[in-house]
């Protein structure tokens, strides 16, 4: 039995973000294992119609991890060689992973200076310099479950196109008549703009499901559709769960659990990705729905500890969380050190590791990267994000934690700081 009490706590080690799987998790997938239907199912659509509900997007279409989806996505626009997807240099490989496996060419964008409205989001105004004829994805990321203003977005994007012009190549790019915004929403479910939840905002919101997330289904992924109008939203879903399954007209629930005659037979209207969602990841994720509210009060509450633990301390930058406009899914505590150097951050990680504390960087700016670097990304084109990540430490935040964790926490962020500050002088003396 885990005691509560704060003294036993104490030397207990506090891990990064390990999963929370309850009981009721674990019922809910050995009812999925006992039911005779494992794969894509009854399960999915209907942590499907869940996810719709949840974030007031028409339809949600899930897949086996963020990755899949957005390569479906990608594919589905028509994105290959000689086109641009807009995004951070400030963020994870996968968001420009999906462009490069489609041999299209990822434009990476600064952070702005320092700025406490956008945290570590990149803005409207970043992006502008960067939009030319061969746009045809901007992929903004709502870093630690900071919303971007996506709703501004759309409209900025409409007005540049009419300005300047769309040049579509296929039937979907002239339905849209402008560069896609899809939006990396890996962090950011359940966050909020203008008091709608996001997935209603951007043209498609891709949300992240892997065993670090706030929500979890180990790995997993799900796209809210909320393209304007004439795109149909069911036929969207359709062609989305076609594209994740090799191109098959028919699932495999669809021809084994008809009875219809010859329901057996399917076409192949194109050669699709294996990216779907199984029945068993889906059983996780609606248990997880449903508690999700009360999740992200638990995480609202270590947040405001970890603010309120750090206030009028000017050492550091926290992480935005709420204004007028947004409020944060706070998956992410991610904090910054601006006096520090990056190795006086590596210094105090060490240090908060060695009091049993694991933390995170989040993240090395991409062209720090091999992958990137070779491909001509230069970190000096990405000043903002290297100074940001080099002194960036993401604290523990997560579901198994107490108050008095992030009280302790707070206090080793601390005392830490001042030590690798003494020894920095002691090495100059
Ligand atoms: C910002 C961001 N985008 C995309 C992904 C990829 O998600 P997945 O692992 O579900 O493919 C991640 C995963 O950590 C992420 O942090």
């Amino acid at each position: 039995m885990e005691d509560a009490s704060f003294s036993n706590k104490e030397s207990k080690p506090i891990g990064f973000a390990p999963p929370f799987i309850d009981e009721d998790t674990i019922a809910a997938v050995s009812r999925v294992l006992r039911s005779g239907w494992i794969t894509t199912g009854p399960e999915t659509a209907a942590f499907e119609n869940e996810l719709a509900q949840y974030c007031g997007a028409e339809r949600v279409a899930c897949g086996a991890s963020w990755t899949g989806l957005a390569g479906v996505i990608l594919d589905w626009f028509g994105v290959g060689p000689g086109d641009e997807v807009i995004l951070p240099s400030y963020t994870y490989c996968a968001t420009a992973n999906v462009v490069l496996h489609r041999g299209a060419t990822p434009v990476l964008v600064d952070l702005p200076e320092p700025s406490n409205q956008d945290g570590l989001n990149i803005r409207w105004a970043d992006v502008l310099p960067h939009l030319s004829p061969r746009t045809k994805v901007i992929m903004p990321v709502d870093i630690g479950g900071w919303p971007i203003p996506a709703s501004d977005w759309i409209t900025e994007l409409t007005a540049w196109s009419k300005e300047n012009g769309f040049q579509a190549s296929n039937g979907v790019q002239s339905q849209l008549g402008r560069p896609l915004l899809l939006l990396d929403a890996a962090h950011s479910l359940g966050a909020a703009l203008d008091g709608a939840i996001v997935g209603s905002q951007a043209d498609l919101s891709v949300f992240s499901f892997h065993a670090v997330k706030n929500l979890t289904t180990a790995e997993g992924g799900a796209v809210a559709i909320a393209l304007p109008a004439p795109f149909d939203a069911h036929d969207v879903h359709q062609t989305f769960r076609t594209l994740g399954l090799h191109g098959q007209s028919k699932d495999a629930a669809a021809k084994f659990q008809s009875g219809a005659k010859d329901a057996w037979r399917y076409d192949v209207t194109t050669p699709g990705f294996k990216c779907n969602m199984t029945d068993i990841q889906a059983a996780m994720g609606r248990v997880a729905l449903a508690r999700y509210s009360q999740d992200l009060a638990t995480r609202r509450s270590l947040a405001d500890r970890y603010d309120g633990g750090f206030d009028a301390w000017t050492e550091v930058i926290l992480p935005e969380r709420s204004d007028a406009r947004r409020v944060s899914s706070d998956h992410l505590y991610p904090i910054r050190l601006p006096r520090f150097s990056e190795d006086q951050r590596n210094a105090l990680m060490a240090w908060l590791q060695g009091k049993g504390i694991a933390t995170n960087v989040h993240f090395q700016p991409l062209p720090m990267l091999s992958a990137y670097a070779d491909r001509g990304h230069k970190q000096e084109d990405h000043p903002a994000a290297m100074g940001a990540y080099s002194c960036e430490i993401s604290l523990p935040i997560h579901l198994h934690m107490s108050i008095q964790d992030v009280d302790r926490v707070v206090q080793a962020v601390r005392e830490g700081h001042a030590h690798v500050m003494a020894q920095t002088e002691d090495s100059k003396a």
